[in-house]
């Protein structure tokens, strides 16, 4: 039997690292698009954080995604391969969360629903977050990256002409959504080329 058609589907998964925006700025661009269903998972550590850095309650958070799910529910839809997903991102991502995910150790469901996504090879985009990483940090990204993860920092691009954190935070939503193709209505600041940059600048 034919399945009805549906949107793409993204899940959207915020841990306790620092950099909630990141999360909270794509749930906005993406609430706006009739064509992406997002699926939320807040770990308890990102409510704190959430609340910590942008003032913004676990209620205002949900009430950007079109489904919410519960960190502890590991018998949640998203849980199972058989949930159709464009992709996964957990953003920001902790260390302690790569390190479950590196591992295999799906005790909650952002572990389980990562590790849902890399069994059934589709994309799972982490925007790690910590510095000065140790060995055990370096040694889960590489391990995350053999499985099929891509590791994403959150790292400004100073080439680009940003004024402000507001823009290098755009910016870097902006290349996170590129990597899903949503039209996130001109949050990158492209690249034109050396030569028409210097131009752009006043520097030639
Ligand atoms: C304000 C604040 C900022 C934090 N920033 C980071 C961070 O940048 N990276 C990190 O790995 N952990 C960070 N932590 C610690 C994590 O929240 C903690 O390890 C937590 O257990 C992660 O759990 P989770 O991955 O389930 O959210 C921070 C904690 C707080 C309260």
């Amino acid at each position: 039997m034919a399945e009805p058609a549906r949107k793409k589907r993204l899940i959207v998964a915020v841990s306790g690292a620092t950099g909630t925006v990141y999360a909270w700025q794509p749930l906005q661009v993406m609430a706006k698009l009739d064509d992406w269903e997002t699926h939320l998972v807040l770990s308890n550590a990102a409510i704190l954080t959430a609340k910590q850095e942008l003032n913004v309650s676990q209620a205002e958070f949900e009430a950007l995604a079109d489904e919410v799910h519960d960190n502890k529910n590991i018998g949640a839809k998203i849980a199972s391969g058989s949930f159709l997903v464009e992709g996964m991102v957990v953003v920001p991502c902790s260390m302690k969360s790569l390190s479950a995910i590196a591992n295999g150790l799906s005790d909650n469901l952002i572990a389980r629903a990562a590790d849902v996504i890399l069994k059934q090879r589709r994309k799972l985009i982490m925007l790690t977050r910590e510095t000065p990483l140790n060995l055990i940090h370096l040694r889960n990204m590489t391990a995350a990256t053999e499985a099929g993860a891509i590791i994403f920092p959150p790292v400004p691009a100073f080439y680009a002409g940003l004024e402000s954190l507001d823009d290098m935070v755009a910016h870097t939503v902006g290349r996170l959504l590129d990597l899903f193709d949503v039209d996130h209505q001109g949050l990158v600041n492209r690249w034109p080329g050396l030569s028409v940059a210097l131009k752009d600048q006043g520097k030639n």
